[in-house]
C-alpha cells in the first residue's frame, strides 16, 4: 500500500462526514471495515467487506455507498442491481448469463473493473437462487457464469440493502433508537436466511433524519446548486426563508430525503428562469415568495 493510498485512507473520515448526515452511529463501523479492507486486513478468498445496510428510505444508505465509492475508486466503480428486477427463477440468467456466448449483468460489470463495490438493492425481493449466488460471494468471492467462466470478486466491497422492518418504523417513530434498531434487526434476521445474515461483516441500522439533519441535506443539496449555476455565471446567495421552504417541500416522511435534490433544482430553477426572462439580470439573493408559494430572486442591495 503506497502513501497516496494511505493519506487517502486517513482523509476518508472527514470525506464521508462532509457528505452524510445524522448518521454518525453508523460511519465508524463502516470506515473501520473499509480501512481494514483496503489495507488488505480482511480474509484471503473473500471480497474486501460486506455490509447490510437497513432502516428507513430516503436516510442515505444509497448515497453513503456512492460516497465511499467514488472516493476509494473513482467515479464509475458502483455497480449497482435493483432487485425488484431479479425476482424469477429467470433472472438468474440475468446475472449470470443464460445462453452460451451470452453475459450476465454481473460479468458485465466484472469486464468494467476488478474493484468497486456491488450494490444490491432491496435484497427482500431477489428470487432463492439468487440468494445462494449471494453466499458464494461472501463465501469464496467467485461465481462462476453460465458459460462455465468464473468471477474473481475479492476486489469488491459488497452491500446489500433491505426495506425489512422498514414499514413497521411509521408505527415506532417515537421511540428512540435503540427499540427501532433492535426491532429492524431481529426482523431482518427472522426473515433472512440465517447463513446469509450471518455472513455479512457489518450489519447497520440507519437512523431517521431529525429536523435539523434534513435542514443540513437541504443546505448540502442547495449548496451544489448555487455552484452549479455561479459556473454558468448566475450568482447567487439564499437568505434564511429559503431552507426551510425546501425542507417542507422535499422531506417525506415515507420517502426521505429522496424527493429533496429535485425540489431544490425545480424551486431555484424556476426563480432563476422567470428572473432571467423578466429582468435579465444575473444574480441575486433567492428568497421565499409566501404569496406565490415559491422563491423569487431579490437584486442585490
Ligand atoms: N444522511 C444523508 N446525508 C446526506 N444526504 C442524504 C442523506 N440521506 C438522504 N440524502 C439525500 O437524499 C437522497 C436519497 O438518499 P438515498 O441514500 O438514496 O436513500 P436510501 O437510504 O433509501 O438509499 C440522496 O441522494 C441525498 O441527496
Ligand atoms: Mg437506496
Amino acid at each position: 500500500m503506497d502513501s497516496i493510498e494511505n493519506s487517502k485512507l486517513l482523509k476518508l473520515e472527514a470525506h464521508l462526514r462532509s457528505r452524510i448526515r445524522g448518521q454518525d452511529h453508523v460511519l465508524p463501523r463502516i470506515i473501520s471495515l473499509l480501512k481494514r479492507g483496503q489495507l488488505g486486513l480482511t480474509k484471503l478468498n473473500r471480497p474486501r467487506g460486506s455490509f447490510l445496510f437497513l432502516g428507513p428510505t430516503g436516510v442515505g444508505k444509497t448515497e453513503t455507498t456512492i460516497a465511499f465509492t467514488d472516493f476509494l475508486f473513482g467515479e464509475g466503480k458502483l455497480f449497482r442491481f435493483d432487485m425488484s428486477e431479479y425476482q424469477t427463477q429467470e433472472s438468474l440468467g440475468v446475472l449470470l448469463g443464460a445462453k452460451l456466448g451470452e453475459r450476465g449483468t454481473l460479468a458485465m460489470a466484472y469486464d468494467r473493473s476488478r474493484c468497486g463495490t456491488l450494490l444490491f438493492d432491496e435484497i427482500e425481493k431477489a428470487h432463492a437462487r439468487i440468494l445462494d449466488i449471494f453466499l458464494q460471494i461472501l463465501d469464496a468471492a467467485r461465481v462462476t457464469m453460465a458459460n462455465g467462466e468464473t468471477l474473481d470478486l475479492s476486489g469488491f466491497y459488497i452491500v446489500f440493502t433491505t426495506n425489512i422492518g422498514g414499514a413497521d418504523l411509521l408505527n415506532l417513530q417515537h421511540s428512540t433508537f435503540a427499540t427501532m434498531e433492535r426491532h429492524v434487526l431481529a426482523r431482518a434476521q427472522q426473515a433472512m436466511r440465517p447463513e446469509l445474515f450471518a455472513r455479512i461483516t457489518e450489519k447497520l441500522v440507519f437512523n431517521r433524519l431529525s429536523y435539523d439533519h434534513q435542514l443540513e441535506i437541504a443546505q448540502l443539496l442547495l449548496n451544489g446548486e448555487l455552484k452549479f449555476l455561479g459556473d454558468k455565471g448566475y450568482k447567487l446567495e439564499a437568505d434564511k426563508t429559503v431552507l426551510p421552504f425546501v425542507v417542507q417541500r422535499g422531506f417525506h416522511p415515507r420517502l426521505g430525503a429522496r424527493p429533496m435534490r429535485d425540489t431544490v433544482e425545480k424551486l431555484i430553477g424556476d426563480a432563476v428562469a422567470s428572473d432571467l426572462l423578466m429582468n435579465g439580470v444575473s444574480g441575486g439573493t433567492v428568497t421565499l415568495n409566501e404569496a406565490a408559494n415559491c422563491f423569487r430572486i431579490a437584486p442585490l442591495s
